[in-house]
């Protein structure tokens, strides 16, 4: 019997680069979609002709119904959110039952992490899902005490041992109040409930992945978040909490890194950040960083801007901060989860070379790349790449983009080919299933 093997599919620049419709479109050639690190701080929206979903938990292959959705051990589960979504994709009409798969030794989200998280987080911008206190948690592992990290399996053994835990570490952490105390109660009565929801998914077997694969069957781990935030290679503070790179597919997704095949990068043609840190391609910089702070704090999104803007005549205005609005309004980029407006930046070609040659990127598909012909026409070339710490330009082109692509275009994916070392199998010309150009 010939052995199967894995791919890991992982975002190069900031998240939010569209990996889950790159997924999408790949999947046909997998067994199973697994996840391997994240929680419900990654967003995803997933459009094909089955319908369409914001998942956050479930791997984006969930529109695929023969394929089999794993979440690996890395991976930090909110319940409630988590029981939402297969609630959602059940309404949808897609059976989850014996197709989605969790692992038991996934870590719990506590009501403390998600306080502890809203308190401190905004300090570096962070989703507020309590995923970093979780994760800091794991590698705690006790305090006065009290376990302050409960996995599934520890709910599957002894439900009323493991929430008799998590209470008494909530104590713990919480200024003791009558109020406080009915309130957790009430929120333990609903993860209570959820986790009835999910345990039907939950799976003890270790080796899960590992058998199907040496049975053949192919895999394809879906990267959350992307390799610039990486806990320890992106820049502190200003990162998430688990590790994103490739490599960690193989520790948080349960099989061996001796069955890898390739690793496959996704970015987009324009970038964005969400959250606070360094970006330094960032049309407007720290005018437009602490403009989207602002406006994340105040929970104002495109409605806001919409009401106060005209994104074509910002368009044309040649300001770099208003570019950043324009752009952001026209190709909507806002976070999927928060509504909050994401930092606009030109394609940061240094970054990608560093991301693929450390990260060994085999092939890259450069998504949107529909939205760079919104820059208007200039004789002296109009789309700003950023390449070794200075913009330069390349050549505009008029959409929309089709098959024989304008030399422009062609020009700028040949100078990402020489500078990354990496093939781009294929470019992203718009947000459905089918607005993808796959390339020889
Ligand atoms: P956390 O992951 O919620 O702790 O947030 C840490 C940083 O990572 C913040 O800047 C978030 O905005 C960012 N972040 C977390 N998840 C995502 C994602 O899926 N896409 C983009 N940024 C993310």
């Amino acid at each position: 019997m010939t052995r199967g093997y894995a791919d890991v599919l992982v975002g190069l620049q900031y998240g939010d680069e569209g990996k889950a419709k790159i997924i999408d479109h790949l999947a046909h050639a997998y067994d199973i979609i697994a996840r391997f690190n994240g929680g419900a701080n990654a967003g995803h929206t997933v459009r094909t002709p089955l319908g369409s979903a914001k998942l956050a938990q479930v791997p984006s292959g969930a529109f695929h119904p023969d394929k089999l959705l794993y979440i690996g051990s890395g991976c930090a589960v909110n319940l409630e959110k988590l029981a939402g979504e297969i609630d959602a994709l059940e309404r949808a009409g897609l059976t989850l039952d014996g197709r989605l798969l969790i692992s038991g030794r996934c870590i719990v989200v506590q009501p403390v992490h998600v306080r502890m998280d809203v308190l401190h987080g905004s300090d570096i911008g962070t989703t507020g899902n309590g995923i970093g206190p979780c994760y800091a948690d794991l590698a705690l592992r006790m305090r006065s005490e009290c376990r302050t990290v409960v996995q599934l399996r520890d709910l599957h053994k002894n439900l009323d041992l493991a929430f008799g835990q998590m209470a008494a570490y909530d104590r713990l952490s919480a200024p003791c109040s009558k109020a406080h105390e009915a309130d957790i109660a009430a929120t333990f009565h609903r993860l209570r409930a959820a986790w009835t929801r999910i345990l039907p998914f939950v799976t003890m077997d270790d080796l899960f992945l590992t058998r199907l694969v040496r049975a053949g069957k192919r895999v394809l781990f879906e990267g959350a978040q992307s390799l610039q935030l990486d806990v320890s290679l992106g820049d502190q503070p200003y990162v998430t909490s688990s590790h994103t790179s490739a490599s960690f597919a193989y520790v948080g997704g349960d099989l061996s890194c001796h069955f890898h095949r390739k690793t496959i990068g996704v970015a987009k043609a324009i970038v964005s950040r969400v959250g606070a840190g360094p970006f330094p391609s960032e049309f407007g910089g720290t005018a437009s960083a602490s403009y989207c702070a602002r406006a994340a704090k105040e929970g104002t999104g495109h409605e806001a801007e919409r009401a106060r803007f005209d994104p074509r005549a910002l368009l044309a205005s040649g300001d770099p901060f208003e570019l950043g609005i324009a752009l952001r309004m026209l190709t909507d980029e806002y976070g999927t989860g928060s509504g909050r407006p994401r930092r606009i930046g030109a394609l940061d070609v240094s970054q990608l070379a560093d991301a693929a040659s450390r990260h060994a990127v085999d092939e890259i598909y450069l998504n949107k790349c529909d939205s760079l012909a919104l820059f208007p026409n200039k004789a002296s070339g109009a789309i700003p790449v950023f390449d070794e710490t200075s913009l330069r330009w390349f050549p505009s082109f008029a959409g929309p983009l089709n098959a024989s692509l304008p030399p422009s275009l062609r020009g700028l994916i040949a100078h990402i080919e020489r500078r990354t070392g990496s093939r781009i199998a294929g470019i992203g010309t718009g947000p459905a299933r089918d607005d993808i150009i796959c390339l020889q």
